[in-house]
């Protein structure tokens, strides 16, 4: 990566239904912390700016500080939306780090290995895991169309590190589009963009359910990372 501006980007601002809390998950307690604040130290080790979407504040509530190492912006509709709106506070990289609230487990040197997955001429590098279970398309009344070849099968996941212009020209797209993309690599490829993948290691969980956010803790407090 050339020597321009490195921007990190957590992307916290959405409502977290499917963890069913009231409370926007990125917010929720995870290991004596707020699940979004174990991304930053690993994206401020490695980038020169972190920036974090937060949901919107509610009226009358106050803004949310996460101290004076990260920029808060509000999010969007959709999680590319919300990666759009901090994109726009930085709109001069050299290249970008984006990450997800809902991976506490990242490290500074899974972040360090996606910048360095860069070199070579590629446009996205993303942290990603062979797929474990046979995964199967399904019709849906339940009927089984084809099993997929597992071998070449990858679960996609965060941190993705993106050349700048690379990353800013595949988010240049309508807000329908935006919404409908469940990463940010997707839309460099759907722009002809070159992504390759770097295997994450196990630990690297995402929190979508109650079930996951029990194994995130039991990971960090086996980490001896908790912070109570
Ligand atoms: N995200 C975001 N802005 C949105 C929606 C999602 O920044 N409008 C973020 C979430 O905060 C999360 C990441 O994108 O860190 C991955 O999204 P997901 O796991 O789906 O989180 P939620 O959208 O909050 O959960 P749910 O889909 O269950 O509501
Ligand atoms: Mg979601």
């Amino acid at each position: 990566m050339a020597a321009g501006e490195l921007v990190g980007i957590i992307a916290a601002a959405g409502t977290g239904e499917r963890l069913g809390m009231g409370t926007p998950k990125a917010l929720v307690a995870c290991a004596g912390r707020q699940l979004v604040e174990w991304s930053v130290a690993p994206l401020a080790e490695a980038c020169d700016r972190v920036i974090v979407a937060l949901p919107p504040p509610a009226a009358g509530e106050p803004g949310r500080s996460l101290g004076a190492a990260v920029e808060v912006v509000a999010g969007g509709r959709s999680r590319s939306e919300s990666v759009v709106a901090a994109v726009r506070v930085a709109p001069g990289a050299e290249g970008y780090v984006i990450q997800d609230a809902a991976r506490p487990l990242v490290t500074s040197e899974l972040v360090e290995r996606c910048i360095a997955g860069l070199a070579g001429g590629w446009d996205a590098a993303v942290a990603a895991a062979p797929v474990i279970d046979t995964v199967k398309e399904v019709a849906e009344d339940g009927r089984v169309l084809r099993t997929l070849e597992r071998s070449a099968l990858w679960a996609v996941q965060t941190p993705q590190a993106f050349r700048g212009e690379a990353l800013r020209r595949a988010l240049d797209v309508g807000a329908d589009r935006l919404a409908a993309a469940t990463d940010d690599a997707a839309l460099v490829e759907a722009a002809g963009g070159r992504v390759r993948v770097v295997r994450a290691p196990a630990e690297n969980v995402k929190v979508t359910s109650r079930v996951d956010l029990a194994t995130a803790e039991a990971l960090l407090a086996a980490r001896g990372e908790a912070a109570c």
